[in-house]
C-alpha cells in the first residue's frame, strides 16, 4: 500500500519543520460544542449530522436573510446556487454510487490499543511520555518530496479543502472567507479557476492567518485548481500568479473540460459563468485575459475606440472568459510536459478527475507527481462508477509499477507517486475508509459549501471542524493513533468474512 510515504519522517528527502501533531486534538471541538450549550446556551449553528446537512442548506438557502445591526446586507434567496451545489449528472446516479462504494466498506474497530506512545517523529514537542501523547492522534501526513520536485508537502491531517468555484452565490463570505476559515483549522485551500475571488485577494485572506493549535503554528500555503485555458499565455498567468500567492501544488481538473447535463441547473435556466456573471473572477483579473479581450474587439467600450473591458461588457468578457476555460474539448497526455514547464520543478502537479488504473499510469508517465481519484463528486458523467470503487484498482496499479520499475532499475527509494481520493466523503469514517484504501489524503466538497450556505464562513469552518473532529474522535475509537495505523486489515467489505491476522 506504499505505506512509508504516508509516515511522517519516512521520506528520505531533507524537508521544512513538519507541522506539530495537532493539540489539542481536533477531537476537543465535539466537547466545544457541549461547553457551549452549557455555558452560553446556544446550539451548534449547522447540524453536525451529514445527512441533514443537505436539507437544511435548502431551506436557508431558499429564503432572505435579514441584514444584521453589525452592518451586514441583507442576503436574496439563493435557490439556483443550492441547486447548483447539491445537482449533479443526468439522473443522478453517479452522486449516488459514490456513497453507495464507501458504505460498501465497514471499519473493524481494534480495543485497548489507546495509550500508546505515538510514533516517534523528531519534532520538538512530540516525544513526550505516554501520558503526554496518550490523548492525541498524529494526523500528520507527507506528500510528495520526490528528487527534483522541492521540499515535501506536510499537512496536519489527511484532508484538504476541495476546489469549489463560485462561492459568492452560496454566501457573500465566499472564497476569502472559507480560505480563511480553512487555514486557522489548519487545512489547505484550494484556489478553483472558477472563484469569485481573485487569486490575490484569497491570498491576502491567508496573510496573518494561523493554525488554531497549541503551537500557533503557520497557517498552510493555498493549492490551485487549474481549468485549462486554451491559451497558454494565459495558463502560464494564472500559474504565475498562483505560485506569488505561494501555492506549491497544482491540481490540474481533466474531467470538465466541458459542463455536463446537470438537470437541476437547465431547469433553473442557471449557469453562474454566464447567466449571474460569477464565478470569472480570476479571469477578469487576468491581465493576460484582460489584454486578449480588449484586442479582440468583441463587447462595447464605453466611447469610441475604448478598448472592451469586463468592467464595460460583462457578457462578452464572460464568453470569452469561459470559452478559454470550458473550451469543451480535453487536452492530450503530452501537453503535461508544458504544464510542468510553466509551474516548474520544485512544484508539484496532481491531476484531478481520474478513475480509471490506466490514466493513472498515464498520468504517471507523463511526469505528473499524483492523481485525484474523483469523479467531480458525480456532476460530470451519470450512470459512471462510483470514485471509492476505483481506488483500490488505481494504488494497486502504480504501486505495482513502482515496483516493478524499482527492481528493473535495482534503485530503492523513488517518491511514490501521490494518490488522493475525493467524491463522497461525508464523514470521519468515510475519510478512514479511503485512507486504509490508499489514498494519502482526501478532498472534501459539498459538506462544507453547505455549512458556507448556511451560515458563512462560521458555518463552513464549523463543518469543517466538525469532519475533522469526526476523522479524530474515530481514530481513536477504533484503536489507530496514527494514520500510519491504516491498512486494509482495518476494513471489511460488508457481509464479506473477514480473515484474522493473529
Ligand atoms: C458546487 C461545486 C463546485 C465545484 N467546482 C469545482 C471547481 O471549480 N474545480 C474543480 O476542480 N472541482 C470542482 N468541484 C468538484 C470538487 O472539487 C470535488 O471533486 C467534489 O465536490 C467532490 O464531491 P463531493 O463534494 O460530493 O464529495 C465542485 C463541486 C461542487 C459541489
Amino acid at each position: 500500500m506504499g505505506q512509508d510515504s504516508r509516515k511522517p519522517g519516512g521520506n528520505e528527502t531533507p524537508s521544512s519543520p513538519q507541522p506539530p501533531i495537532r493539540d489539542p486534538p481536533y477531537a476537543e471541538y465535539l466537547y466545544d460544542i457541549y461547553r457551549t450549550r452549557v455555558m452560553a446556551d446556544q446550539l451548534p449553528i449547522v447540524t453536525t449530522d451529514p445527512y441533514l446537512l443537505e436539507e437544511q442548506a435548502r431551506k436557508v438557502m431558499a429564503k432572505e436573510v435579514a441584514a444584521t445591526g453589525d452592518g451586514r446586507d441583507a442576503i436574496p434567496p439563493r435557490p439556483a446556487a443550492f441547486g447548483y451545489i447539491a445537482g449533479g449528472a443526468g439522473a443522478g446516479t453517479t452522486m449516488a454510487a459514490n456513497r453507495r462504494a464507501l458504505d460498501s466498506w465497514a471499519l473493524v474497530p481494534r480495543m485497548m490499543r489507546t495509550g500508546r506512545r505515538l510514533p516517534k517523529t523528531g519534532t520538538e514537542g512530540t516525544e513526550g511520555t505516554d501520558a503526554a501523547t496518550a490523548a492525541l492522534r498524529d494526523l500528520r501526513v507527507r506528500l510528495f518530496g520526490g528528487p527534483g520536485r522541492g521540499p515535501p508537502v506536510d499537512l496536519s491531517s489527511p484532508v484538504v479543502m476541495a476546489p469549489v468555484g463560485v462561492q459568492c452565490a452560496y454566501h457573500p463570505d465566499r472564497e476569502v472567507g472559507v480560505a480563511a476559515a480553512c487555514a486557522e483549522l489548519g487545512v489547505p485551500f484550494s484556489i478553483s479557476t472558477a472563484s469569485s475571488s481573485s487569486i490575490e485577494e484569497i491570498k491576502a485572506s491567508l496573510d496573518g492567518t494561523s493554525v488554531e493549535d497549541s503551537a500557533g503554528s503557520p497557517s498552510p500555503a493555498p493549492w490551485y485548481q487549474l481549468y485549462w485555458p486554451q491559451d497558454d499565455t494565459i495558463t502560464a498567468s494564472l500559474l504565475q500568479r498562483a505560485r506569488a500567492a505561494g501555492a506549491r501544488v497544482l491540481l490540474v481538473t481533466v474531467d470538465t473540460f466541458t459542463i455536463a447535463w446537470r438537470p437541476t441547473d437547465l431547469d433553473a435556466g442557471y449557469l453562474p459563468f454566464l447567466t449571474t456573471n460569477e464565478g470569472n473572477a480570476i479571469g477578469f483579473n487576468d491581465p493576460v485575459f484582460r489584454k486578449k479581450l480588449a484586442e479582440s474587439g468583441e463587447g462595447e467600450g464605453e466611447g469610441e475606440g475604448e478598448p472592451t473591458t469586463p468592467e464595460n461588457s460583462p457578457l462578452a468578457a464572460a464568453l470569452g472568459w469561459t470559452s478559454e476555460v470550458f473550451p469543451r474539448r480535453g487536452r492530450p497526455w503530452s501537453d503535461i510536459a508544458i504544464l510542468r514547464k510553466l509551474w516548474g520543478d520544485d512544484g508539484a502537479i496532481l491531476i484531478k478527475g481520474i478513475q480509471h488504473p490506466d490514466d493513472a499510469l498515464l498520468a504517471r508517465q507523463h511526469g505528473a507527481d499524483g492523481v485525484v481519484v474523483s469523479n467531480h463528486g458525480g456532476r460530470q458523467v451519470d450512470g459512471a462508477v462510483g470514485s471509492l470503487e476505483m481506488l483500490p484498482e488505481v494504488v494497486a496499479a502504480v504501486r505495482e509499477a513502482e515496483a516493478r520499475e524499482a527492481r528493473e532499475t535495482e534503485s530503492i527509494g523513488a517518491q511514490p507517486f501521490t494518490i488522493l481520493f475525493d467524491s463522497g466523503i461525508r464523514t470521519g469514517s468515510d475519510i478512514i475508509k479511503a485512507l486504509c484504501l490508499g489514498a494519502q489524503a482526501v478532498l472534501v466538497g459539498r459538506p462544507v459549501m453547505y455549512g458556507l450556505g448556511i451560515a458563512g464562513r462560521e458555518g463552513a469552518k464549523h463543518t469543517m471542524a466538525g469532519l475533522l473532529a469526526d476523522l479524530d474522535q474515530t481514530m481513536n475509537l477504533i484503536g489507530c493513533s496514527s494514520i500510519a495505523d491504516l491498512g486494509p486489515h482495518m476494513l471489511r467489505k460488508s457481509g464479506a468474512p473477514f480473515k484474522a491476522a493473529l
